[in-house]
């Protein structure tokens, strides 16, 4: 950023017509935020460009001036994405700096293009414009993980694991019926952007300062134009307004949690004493000191990202709490966390939809550590109640001697014999032996939502059908 005027002592041009001397130059620092809401300059640009279309087809100003203007905003749009734009900290923001250059290419009918508009309903559309862009880009982002984690759930539906309470093998689950735990999580993740993305779809230009304005313009005409589903109903509360913003934070922070739970995962599941999964190349790092190691650092950061989303979102929360209405500075200070949160959130996306594509399970530990940790007492229990007809109590009872049998034997439940079992409750027959394999418990598990395969085929059946 070039800074040519932030020791100017002039006043300002924009709107120093009271002021006989320019700003301190600590003010003019703690005034700016050209340094960051530059990044919403697309957005100003057509939200300039609509308004003064509607100045003109409401006779607010001539044809020929707001062609002019148009013309002028698309050549600051191209000097700007060039990099061949000079921004100047004495014009504090993008609103005035892209109309200063405006000025400059195209003269006085520049000076009409902010007649029946503020600043405040100004930034109201650019910051909303700008957040909607990335509500887009998050449902886009979920949507390809999903997909990711559908076509693993596709391949290890019936691949066993253990499942986890407390970090303790449990039960056995499939990894398929894993996988689709996270599809679950995002596709609520998914509802939310879509959700919080109709409710900031009401264009806050033409609220003006903070009253509305006295002249005629067209709100419904600049809404339509820049894809708004209507203008906004209460000018105080438009210019007022950051829900949108904190609602993006919020769903934000809440998919950025559910990404750092599957990142733990991975980290844990990726280690030595798991070696549930391989982590790709292209997702993990060397160790500069020690040869032998591969890092998931893809995976760390994930886990960490959700600090400075959580972080923004508590952020804008304690800059909006207590604020009288309408407008005040204070809410300049809503926009660099909103974009290292959106930044952080779409990376995070990204690199776990790469890391979930390039995941490989290792089936085979998979499956011996399913069977580990008597995973398969509940499935014992479950037989003993259906077949002998034995309360769940007592059954709960049987099968702990037997697992605490196993326990001093140094084998596993399925490796006891029927005199061992027999020895416990002699009406134990062979058949048990049906229900003991993790292959047998998961394929048993076939409630409405429960592991075994056939359930989790049906639910991805679903979610392809929800997002194709
Ligand atoms: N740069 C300001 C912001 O980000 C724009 C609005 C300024 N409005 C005002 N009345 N000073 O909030």
């Amino acid at each position: 950023m070039t800074d040519s005027n932030s020791k100017s002592s002039k006043a300002n041009t924009m709107w120093g017509g009271r002021f006989a001397a320019g700003p301190d130059a600590i003010m003019e620092a703690i005034n700016a935020s050209i340094g960051f809401d530059k990044r919403m300059a697309a957005q100003d640009i057509e939200g300039s460009r609509a308004h003064a279309a509607m100045l003109a087809a409401t006779g607010i100003i001539t044809d020929n001036d707001a062609a002019v203007i148009r013309e002028g905003l698309l050549t600051i749009l191209s000097e700007i994405d060039g990099g061949d734009f000079e921004f100047s900290t004495a014009l504090e923001d993008i609103h005035m700096n892209v109309e200063s250059r405006l000025k400059d290419l195209i003269g006085e009918p520049a000076g009409r293009l902010h007649t029946a508009r503020s600043r405040n309903d100004q930034v109201a559309l650019d910051f909303r414009m700008w957040v909607r862009n990335q509500t887009d880009a998050a449902i886009e982002g979920i949507q390809a993980l999903m997909k990711a984690l559908l076509v693993q759930a596709e391949a290890g539906a019936d691949w066993v694991m253990p499942g986890f309470t407390h970090l303790q093998v449990a039960q056995p689950v499939t990894w398929g019926h894993h996988m689709m735990a996270y599809v679950e999580m995002l596709g609520r993740d998914l509802s939310r952007f879509q959700d919080a993305r109709k409710r900031m779809n009401l264009c806050p230009l033409g609220a003006a300062a903070l009253a509305g304005t006295s002249f005629p313009i067209d709100r419904h005409m600049t809404a339509q134009t820049l894809g708004f589903d209507g203008p906004t109903r209460n000018s105080l509360d438009t210019t007022a307004d950051r829900d949108f913003a904190l609602e993006f934070l919020a769903a934000s922070s809440i998919c950025a949690m559910h990404l750092s739970r599957f990142a733990e995962e991975l980290v844990i599941w990726s280690s030595a004493q798991f070696r549930f999964v391989a982590l790709s190349d292209r997702f993990s790092t060397g160790s500069s000191i020690m040869p032998q190691k591969k890092n998931p650092d893809a995976a760390e950061l994930i886990r960490a990202k959700i600090g400075r989303i959580m972080g923004a979102m508590v952020g804008l929360f304690t800059v909006m709490k207590g604020l009288p209405l309408t407008y005040s500075k204070d809410m300049q200070e809503d926009k660099e966390q909103v974009f290292d949160a959106a930044d952080s959130l779409m990376l995070a996306l990204a690199a776990m939809t790469g890391m979930v594509s390039d995941l490989t399970a290792n089936t085979d530990v998979l499956e011996v550590a399913a069977a580990s940790g008597f995973s398969t007492a509940t499935d014992l229990a479950d037989w003993l109640v259906r077949e002998l007809g034995l309360p769940f109590r007592d059954a709960h009872h049987i099968t702990g001697s037997l697992v605490a049998m196993a326990e001093s034997k140094g084998c596993d439940l399925p490796e006891l014999t029927l005199d061992d079992m027999q020895s416990v409750h002699g009406d134990i027959t062979q058949r048990v032996f049906d229900v003991l394999g993790v292959h047998n418990s998961v394929a048993s598990r076939t409630s409405f939502g429960g592991t075994a395969p056939d359930q989790v085929r049906k639910q991805i059946v679903y979610w392809n059908e929800v997002l194709n």
